[in-house]
């Protein structure tokens, strides 16, 4: 077989064979296939489309790059959620302390920023002296040992998505629907979880930015999950305007930490609750009434907060971070973008306000960039929110204060403001089971 040829037939409108399939993955992973290869393949996907079996054939070359993972039978039953990508999208970092919390065990595995959307795996490197990079053998133990863990793609798991993702997030070859699929199936398959809940995200921050192309996601990959005989559901979730107040790495930890606390902004804290339920009935821990129950008395306790608190100090963080935020060093500049006018803010796009972040040193332009942990934005007024000329919209945080005009310009063009209050938007839209 020839890159090339798969090139054409792909660009070419045609289908690709399941080996065609697994001599891609295969090749770019040991590295015979260069990136300019790999990418002008994601690029004819993108255009072109796969259909169900070229999708199924490729999430399970991804499954099957690496490792899967094999933890020792536990007393009930390992679930994992994961997310298609958002703005101030931190749930992973609510949500897993809390079903840890409740006895479930969690081997997670996360991906770094994506496109204008943010990433667990950078979030947590915020916590200073935290390993991303176990090995497969010490994911296991400490999963093992504590109940969770949250990995970068280091330990040898779906090693193909890695260098994919890594590649898609330059090429702007993101927003695809089977190459999304396939980077969450192949990881949650390599992982081996026995249930899966995804949190299919929809709107303007999102890469599906309707709700009939979201519920298109979640169907396939709900598929694919279920005919490798996993228990999996899909939540389609509101990605029109930010997830919660902040965006940006240590921001975001930060009101990680606080909804942990039972303090989090209320669409944050009904999201993580909601999916947390699911993760729980989907694991037989009980119907859906005494499950989310259960949620809100490991958040009230405080034993949700301790279990992020015992993961940050197996992964060599510091846990006393988790009960004292202002520890995490902070941005030494900060700027505050003001209302023009008087009104509503009737909508906002989410994903500039990911760019923005982004330009503010949040997230990477190329692969080699290094992240700013500090930099980002607070939204003091959301969407549906009264403000007067002058009020203070989002204040701006960098560590170089000559980034922030470029990024005020940004919001001040996508937060829309008018004379009316605009209709409310549900923040769980579909449920597909
Ligand atoms: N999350 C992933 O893991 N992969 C994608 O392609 C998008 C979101």
């Amino acid at each position: 077989m020839r890159m090339y040829d798969l090139i054409k037939k792909k660009r070419d409108g045609d289908k690709l064979t399941a080996a065609e399939i697994e001599y891609f993955i295969q090749g770019y992973t040991s590295g015979k296939i260069p990136d300019y290869q790999a990418s002008a393949l994601c690029m004819a996907i993108w255009f072109r489309g796969m259909d169900a079996e070229e999708t199924t054939a490729l999430t399970l070359a991804i499954r099957d790059s690496g490792d899967t993972l094999h933890l020792a039978p536990t007393n009930g039953l390992r679930v994992d959620k994961h997310s298609t990508g958002g703005v101030g999208d931190k749930t992973s970092l609510v949500v897993i302390p809390i079903v840890a919390a409740l006895g479930i065990k969690v081997a997670k595995m996360s991906g770094r920023g994506l496109g204008h959307t943010g990433g667990t795996i950078d979030k947590l490197e915020a916590f200073a002296g935290f390993r991303t990079d176990l090995t497969t053998a010490e994911f296991e133990s400490t999963v093992e040992r504590i109940g969770l863990s949250i990995v970068g793609q280091s330990a040898n798991l779906a090693p193909a998505d890695k260098l994919l993702y890594a590649l898609r997030d330059v090429t702007a070859t993101v927003d695809s629907l089977p190459l999304i699929a396939s980077s969450i199936m192949g990881k949650k398959l390599a992982a081996d979880d026995d249930c899966i809940v995804l949190d299919v995200k929809t709107g303007s921050g999102s890469f599906m930015k309707s709700v009939e192309d979201s519920v298109a996601l979640a169907r396939i990959m709900v598929d694919i999950g279920r005919r490798a005989g996993k228990r999996i559901s899909a939540l389609i979730t509101d990605m029109d305007r930010p997830l919660g107040n902040t965006v940006g790495n240590t921001l975001e930890v930060v009101e990680a930490i606080e909804t942990l606390r039972g303090n989090g902004p209320e669409d944050l804290t009904e999201l993580c609750v909601a999916l947390a339920t699911k993760m729980l009935v989907l694991a037989e821990k009980g119907d859906e009434a005494t499950c989310r129950e259960n949620v809100l008395r490991v958040i009230a306790s405080g034993e949700a907060l301790q279990k992020l608190a015992d993961m940050v100090e197996a992964q060599g963080g510091d846990r006393v971070w988790v009960t004292d935020p202002s520890r995490f060093p902070k941005a030494a500049h900060t700027h505050c973008v003001r209302a023009p006018r008087s009104g509503f803010i009737t909508r906002v796009n989410a994903e500039e306000y990911g760019r923005a972040a982004l330009l503010l040193g949040a997230g990477r332009n190329t692969k080699e960039d290094v992240i700013d942990h500090t930099a980002g934005l607070r939204l003091i007024a959301k969407t549906g929110d009264y403000v007067k000329e002058g009020d203070v919209m989002v204040e701006l945080f960098a560590s170089d204060p000559s980034l922030f005009a470029s990024a005020s310009v940004v919001l001040q063009n996508v937060t829309e403001i008018g004379d009316r209050a605009p209709a409310s938007r549900p923040l769980i839209f579909d449920v597909i089971d």
